[in-house]
């Protein structure tokens, strides 16, 4: 079976607190883009899970999220895991704040599920996606949503308007727990309005969502770091997006636009500043 694992960008991105489990509770807006891996999923009868990817420093084996997924489904099915080979094309970025890894282990649940014609319903594969990351149960979700709790509580949420996007992964990774580590330390500057972007989805107002994007995260990244992300956002701002936002614990930047010719522009001007830049369009 071959299927498009779908980029997430956070439209907002608010952390609550730190939980007595470790985690932190959040509260954010996240939507689906087009940017997608590609999967093909093909059983083996060798009863192994072999992860191959067009990335050589990605794991081959159970390490990688996708292979994990294939696990945690059998488990849940109460069965021994039937082997199988999984090819992962890889266009969406690594580390970048997107949901890449998360979204090819949503793919797999949504294979097996198919697949092994087991029938359930999406929320209940989303509930197997907890077990393999906070934000996976959103990925085999999709669309517009919001999400809190670790990330895995989600009330879907009417349609963002089809736009453009632009977006920059700049040269840098970002390790997710390290910046939540960080996060817990810094003095919050600003948070972004997500009941009023809930508010502005509701009455299908592209620009008021997009004024309201904001992600806490900016805060937490060490200074260079910042500075980059908020050059790729002035950027975007000056060619014309309607906001610019980091998504995830970054250091991925994206605007969105409602011209396709002022998108187009603002990755032209980001391709001169380095980093993997992407146009894109919402989902
Ligand atoms: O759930 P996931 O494995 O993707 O999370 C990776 C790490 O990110 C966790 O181990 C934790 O350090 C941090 N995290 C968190 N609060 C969340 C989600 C993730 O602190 N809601």
């Amino acid at each position: 079976m071959e299927l498009k694992a779908c980029a997430k960008l956070n439209l907002t991105l608010d952390v609550l607190g730190k939980r007595p489990d470790g985690y932190h509770d959040l509260c954010m807006i996240m939507q689906s883009v087009e940017l997608a891996d590609t999967l093909t999923l093909e059983p083996n009868g060798d009863g192994a899970l072999r992860v191959r990817t067009n990335l050589h420093f990605l794991p081959g084996n159970e390490k990688n999220l996708a292979a994990q997924a294939a696990l945690r489904w059998w488990e849940s099915r109460h069965q021994p895991c039937r082997g199988m080979d999984i090819a992962i094309e890889k266009h969406i970025p690594v580390c970048a704040g997107m949901g890449g890894g998360s979204s090819d282990a949503a793919a797999v649940l949504r294979a097996l599920n198919e697949m092994e014609s087991a029938g359930l319903p999406p929320q209940a594969v989303a509930r197997i996606g907890e077990q393999v990351g906070s934000d996976v149960p959103y990925c085999v979700l999709g669309g517009t949503a919001l999400a809190e709790g670790r990330g895995e509580l989600l009330t879907p949420l009417p349609p963002l308007p089809r736009c453009w996007v632009a977006l920059c992964k700049p040269e840098f990774s970002i390790s997710t727990p390290a910046l939540f580590a960080r996060i817990d330390s810094v003095r919050l500057r600003c948070r972004p309005d997500t009941r009023g972007a809930v508010a502005a989805l509701e009455a299908g107002d592209l620009a008021g969502v997009a004024r309201r994007m904001y992600n806490v995260f900016e805060d937490a990244l060490p200074d260079r770091q910042q500075a980059r992300v908020k050059d790729v956002k002035n950027v975007l701002i000056q060619c014309g997006a309607l906001g610019a936002s980091m998504s995830g614990t970054g250091p991925t930047a994206f605007g969105l636009f409602d011209s396709e010719a002022a998108a187009r522009e603002a990755c032209e001007r980001l391709s001169d500043l380095g980093g993997e830049v992407f146009l894109t369009r919402t989902i």
